[in-house]
């Protein structure tokens, strides 16, 4: 008869032969969890085992001081945050107080401060320097948003890595991308620089940069260190308003805002950055159950941890440190290793150290990471750039053409109705003759590469206006401005309607100015066209000829006029330096649009956050007519809005193509078939294009939403 342990019967010895047999199963489950992910320890990631001797063998011989300028990094170059009034850099490289810089990006720059470090510092540890090396470097992409609305991680893998091939040709060897954050909420700026708000598609992206970015080895010369950033729920801002406190439950942050920080580790990423957000009140870069609890002890992240921009220094203004002292040791205790840009640890960590507030244990913790990616990337072998590769690594032929197929396929139509044939608008006959081109964003290049452009320039850009005269020819497009993002003189605004009516047909550029308006800091509550835009857009289609709107935004717009009164609207995001191209491609059917929403399409702001796999309420709605006001009590009380219906304007996944497809009764023809009858309708130029989407329900905490779990292309 088997026996049966309880508590209160158990003999002594059994006890703790019990005691023992639990104590190692949680001991091994927790080694097991602590381990490394094999993409780190295998040759050439931050993990590598052989990394070990030499790590130790350099901090034997460091004093405190190079320990701690290991952890100290600055902007060298633009500030994208509040500066410290600091510019003695080479002063201090020279001292080993420096580990890290960055914000400076060419070969003579980044060879210049790496000389300093490696022949006049004691140590003669190299620098590594790091960029906001977004969505490409010269070779500018479509921004994340769009990137990801081709669902297509191959795509992006490729774009990744020509970024860090032409990034690593200046010496950056560390770029702050991937964005991983998932975002449920338009308002918030940084919505256009991350994946959207799926947690399964954000895996595959985040996993798709870093193998990009970070090549078969990191010490590959044309391989850059990858960065998932910001740990975690910073999307969650409250009221969409940047930098804003998070309250994120624990199940929620496992189940939609971990896993693509998780995704990205298990793909090898060598850091993370700690986000500016408070998470249940608890600052994100001063929070131990994120940053240790979770990276360290869970998922076995042996690489280095960034601050976000100061974000160690805003733990005083957060209110959880009275002092900037203070600050610094709850950043490094909580696992923040390097501070970028607030200089609280070269400040202060010293004397933190040699009072004993601050471990020298887990000093050297921290400086071991840092160290293990600097020899990770072979920056000790190599430090210096090689400037004869610099010109010749940027805009291939091949990455000018990725960057063109990148953007065909992050264009999403929304709206795609007859024109005056009858037939669906878009594709344009080549019948067209005279185009009426209007809008800000028609011949505006600098745009069109988005927020975060990189060394993008705007002379590199293929404006919508360049590529459509060179396809129709100049004499027939009839360009007219008719008003700037933000404001607009009544004589452009009839200028435009003049143009339009002189054409056969009108293809609108409007939206959003993306420096200003999208990205970081750039938090709206208004999401309609800017400026008189809308006004425009009302003028020339009463103007009564057909219009094509072309949006060009960092987020989706609310734009219920425009869905109901223009034929046809294609949402193109920022689509990087092959813009025109691609549209002019798209719009004349070279191209097809395949481009499918990331993101929940709201039809008013007051429904944000929205997202698709939001769980289900006692009082569902779906029963209900949502597009009257309640008629009765039973119509009102439930879960949705008295002035607006719940759904989105476009749903998650949401894309039409030039097609139509039909579904039916499912059969099966042939219990066998041949590959060569299988393929017989594609020929060796016809992509084979397959679609396939699982939707799981799974049960954890409560029932779950139906959410997504396998797609193909
Ligand atoms: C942003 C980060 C960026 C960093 C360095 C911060 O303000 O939040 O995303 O990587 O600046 O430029």
């Amino acid at each position: 008869m088997p026996k049966i342990i309880s508590g209160t019967k158990m003999h002594i010895c059994e006890r703790v032969n019990y005691f023992l047999f639990v104590s190692i199963l949680l001991l091994l489950w927790l080694c097991l969890n602590a381990q490394a992910p094999a993409t780190q320890m295998q040759a050439g990631g931050i993990a590598d085992p052989r990394l070990d001797a030499r790590v130790e063998s350099l901090l034997r011989k460091m004093t405190l001081e190079e320990k701690i300028g290991q952890l100290v990094q600055y902007s060298a170059g633009q500030q994208t945050g509040p500066g410290t009034g600091r510019t003695d850099y080479e002063d201090m490289i020279a001292k080993g107080q420096i580990g890290a810089l960055f914000n400076i990006s060419t070969a003579k720059e980044t060879n210049a401060y790496q000389h300093i470090a490696v022949e006049k510092s004691r140590l003669h540890i190299p620098l590594v320097f790091g960029l906001d090396v977004i969505h490409g470097f010269r070779t500018e992409f479509p921004i994340p948003l769009g990137l990801a609305s081709t669902w297509d991680p191959a795509l992006v893998e490729n774009a990744a890595r020509i970024a860090a091939q032409e990034a690593s040709a200046t010496g950056i060897r560390w770029t702050f991308s991937p964005m991983v954050d998932i975002a449920r909420d338009a308002r918030w700026g940084r919505i256009t620089e991350g994946a959207g708000e799926d947690p399964f598609l954000g895996s595959e992206m985040a996993a798709a940069y870093v193998r990009g970015y970070q090549g078969q080895r990191l010490d590959a010369p044309d391989s850059i260190a990858a960065c998932a950033k910001h740990y975690v729920g910073y999307g969650a801002a409250e009221g969409g308003r940047d930098y804003n406190s998070t309250e994120i439950s624990e199940h929620t942050l496992r189940q939609f805002y971990l896993p693509p920080f998780h995704a990205a580790v298990n793909a090898g990423a060598a850091t993370i950055m700690s986000a500016f957000n408070t998470i249940n009140g608890v600052p994100a870069s001063a929070n131990p159950f994120t940053l240790t609890q979770v990276l360290r002890k869970e998922w076995g992240f042996r690489g280095v941890v960034d601050s976000d921009y100061g974000s160690v220094g805003e733990l005083v203004a957060h209110g959880i440190a009275n002092d900037d002292a203070t600050a610094a040791r709850k950043g490094l205790l909580a696992g923040v290793d390097m501070d970028m840009a607030s200089s609280l640890y070269h400040d202060h960590l010293a004397d933190l150290v040699k009072s004993g507030q601050v471990p020298q244990a887990h000093l050297d913790e921290a400086v071991r990471r840092v160290l293990r990616v600097k020899f990770a990337l072979g920056l000790f072998e190599h430090p210096y750039a090689d400037e004869a590769r610099e010109s010749g690594a940027m805009l291939h032929p091949d990455s000018i053409e990725l960057a063109r197929t990148a953007a065909e396929r992050s264009f999403v139509l929304l709206k795609n109705s007859p024109g005056p044939s009858n037939a669906p608008l878009l594709p344009l006959s080549n019948a067209v003759r005279d185009i009426a081109l209007i809008g800000p964003l028609a011949d505006d290049p600098a745009n069109m590469l988005g927020s975060w452009g990189g060394l993008g320039r705007a002379e590199e850009v293929i404006s919508l206006r360049a590529a459509l005269a060179k396809r129709i020819g100049e004499q027939h497009v009839i360009y007219a401005k008719g008003a700037g993002i933000r404001d607009a003189a009544d004589e452009d605004l009839n200028a435009a309607v003049a143009a339009a009516g002189k054409a056969d047909l009108a293809i609108l550029a409007l939206g959003e100015d993306a420096g200003w308006m999208t990205g970081e800091a750039a938090s709206r509550t208004n999401l309609g066209l800017p400026g008189r835009q809308q006004e425009l857009l009302e003028k020339v289609v009463a103007a009564g000829k057909p219009v094509v709107l072309i949006l060009f935004s960092g987020r989706p717009l609310t734009l219920p006029w425009a869905f109901e009164h223009v034929p046809a609207v294609l949402e193109a995001w920022y689509p990087g330096i092959q813009a025109g191209t691609a549209l002019v491609r798209t719009l004349f059917g070279d191209s097809g649009p395949s481009g499918k929403l990331v993101v929940s399409w709201p039809r008013v702001v007051g429904q944000e956050p929205l997202y698709y796999n939001a769980l289900s309420t006692g009082r569902p709605a779906d029963k209900y007519d949502l597009t009257r006001p309640p008629q009765n009590s039973d119509e009102k009380y439930v879960s949705r809005y008295i002035d607006e219906v719940n759904s989105p304007q476009f749903p998650f996944g949401y894309g039409l193509s030039y097609t139509t497809f039909g579904y039916g009764p499912v059969s099966v023809s042939s219990k066998q078939l041949s590959a060569a009858t299988l393929n017989k309708g594609l020929n060796a130029n016809t992509p084979a294009l397959t679609a396939e989407a699982e939707i799981c329900n799974c049960t954890f905490v409560c029932e779950e939403p139906a959410w997504l779990s396998r797609y193909a292309r």
